[in-house]
């Protein structure tokens, strides 16, 4: 028999769903996602520390570079310590200067908006796509063709005046946005393209990592990530010129030098330190493991959802997530607030979809498209807990 899709969820559905929960990860407390280390991280980390080198300076930071551009195909990749100061520094390198707007999307972590924000920047929202979750190519074209005149081939708001000097996607829990397209765009309008892949080390369009279709792309390994250095960013791109700036950016300027301390211009403390790092390669070595655990995991709410007549959100057809948190897309508010309310009061912890940044006090007055995916989304998804469960924590090193 088939089961008609509809979003509703019945209690006993509910009650279902908690039970697969508590199969793949044990009784309650189940948290949405909680970092594993079981490979080599205890044995760097202590190299690390008996070393002396701990802080700003060391291997364990160059290797973790070498480890993500060679998993994410980019020539080079610049560590730093969180995801929200790469995307700084990654829109500070790609040339967006204060005034600049940048063309994003409302349905984001806040660490987005503020890095455009700290470069004395404004955010552009346009819509997300209904499937992926992530900005949607019509929508970003259509925001274009009707906000903004070309001056010698740079795009300007016709409203504000300000230049458009950046476009901003995510891949929302992992999922791929539809990313070539939004590259072609901003080629098109003379736009430089940054992704913001904090969420999707492991995702990929065909056989292109998420993160290799802008100028520059962001990554982040804070605590609730696929892997964590407890807290630590990525920015990595193909051009080795702007890989260059963003090191030195994020390393206080300095010039090198055996003793002198001469710095050509103002700096920031950004660089990972090289404890960080060593959980990082260790982390690297169990990737593979995680990522295909977590297909596994999502297979398992697949199945569970085509039984029960509930939307599992899936990659686009050519896309592969990475399933960082699993996500179902519920009938409407009530359903959503009416499951949260009951899964959280069983220990098992769900989440909703952040608030849109348009809501919040700092980007109240940023401009936007009426994003109307986006706030028909924000009603109905919920993220299900996520993380690698301890019973599969064997096949991470095998
Ligand atoms: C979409 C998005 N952008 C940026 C960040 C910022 O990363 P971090 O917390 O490492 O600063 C995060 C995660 O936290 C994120 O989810």
């Amino acid at each position: 028999m088939r089961v008609r899709i509809t979003g509703i969820i019945t209690p006993r559905a509910t009650d279902a769903l908690i039970d697969l929960v508590h199969d793949i990860y044990g009784p309650s407390p189940v948290p949405l996602h909680r970092p594993v280390f079981e490979g080599n991280e205890r044995r760097y980390l202590t190299e690390t520390i008996d070393s002396n080198f701990v802080s700003s300076v060391g291997a364990r930071v160059t290797e973790f570079e070498r480890r993500i551009a060679g998993f994410t195909g980019c020539k080079r990749a610049i560590a730093t310590m969180n995801g929200t100061a790469a995307l700084h520094m990654a829109l500070l390198v790609a040339g967006v200067r204060a005034g600049d707007e940048v063309v994003s999307q409302a349905l984001t972590f806040v660490a987005t908006c503020n890095a455009i924000s700290y470069i004395g920047a404004r955010p552009v929202f346009v819509d997300v796509d209904r499937d992926t979750m992530g900005m949607s190519p019509a929508a970003l074209r259509r925001w274009l063709e009707n906000n903004t005149r070309r001056e010698g081939g740079v795009a300007m708001n016709r409203e504000t005046g300000a230049r458009i000097a950046a476009c901003v996607p995510m891949h929302t829990f992992g999922l791929p946005c539809r990313i070539a397209e939004i590259a072609d765009i901003c080629a098109e309008f003379g736009i430089t393209l940054v992704e913001d892949a904090a969420e999707s080390l492991g995702s990929y369009v065909g056989d292109r990592h998420t993160g290799s279709f802008g100028k520059l792309a962001t990554l982040s390994f804070n605590g609730n990530k696929v892997i964590t250095t407890g807290g630590g960013g990525m920015i990595v791109t193909d051009d080795e010129a702007l890989a260059d700036r963003a090191k030195h950016l994020t390393t206080t300027a300095k010039v090198p030098h055996p003793w002198e301390f001469m710095h050509d211009e103002v700096g920031y403390n950004y660089r990972l330190p090289n404890l960080n790092a060593a959980l990082g390669c260790a982390q690297m070595e169990t990737l593979p493991g995680m990522l295909r655990i977590k297909a596994d995991i999502a297979a398992r709410y697949r199945a569970f959802c085509a039984e029960h007549g509930l939307h599992f959100i899936e990659p686009i057809e050519g896309a592969t997530a990475n399933f960082w948190l699993n996500a179902v897309r519920l009938e409407d508010r009530n359903a959503r607030d009416t499951f949260l309310e009951y899964t959280n009061a069983q220990g098992v912890m769900t989440r909703p979809i952040w608030r849109l940044m348009n809501e919040l006090a700092a980007f109240r007055d940023c401009q936007t498209d009426g994003l109307e995916i986006s706030r028909w989304l924000v009603e109905r998804v919920v993220n299900l807990p996520s993380s690698v469960p301890e019973k599969e924590f064997h096949r991470l090193t095998a």
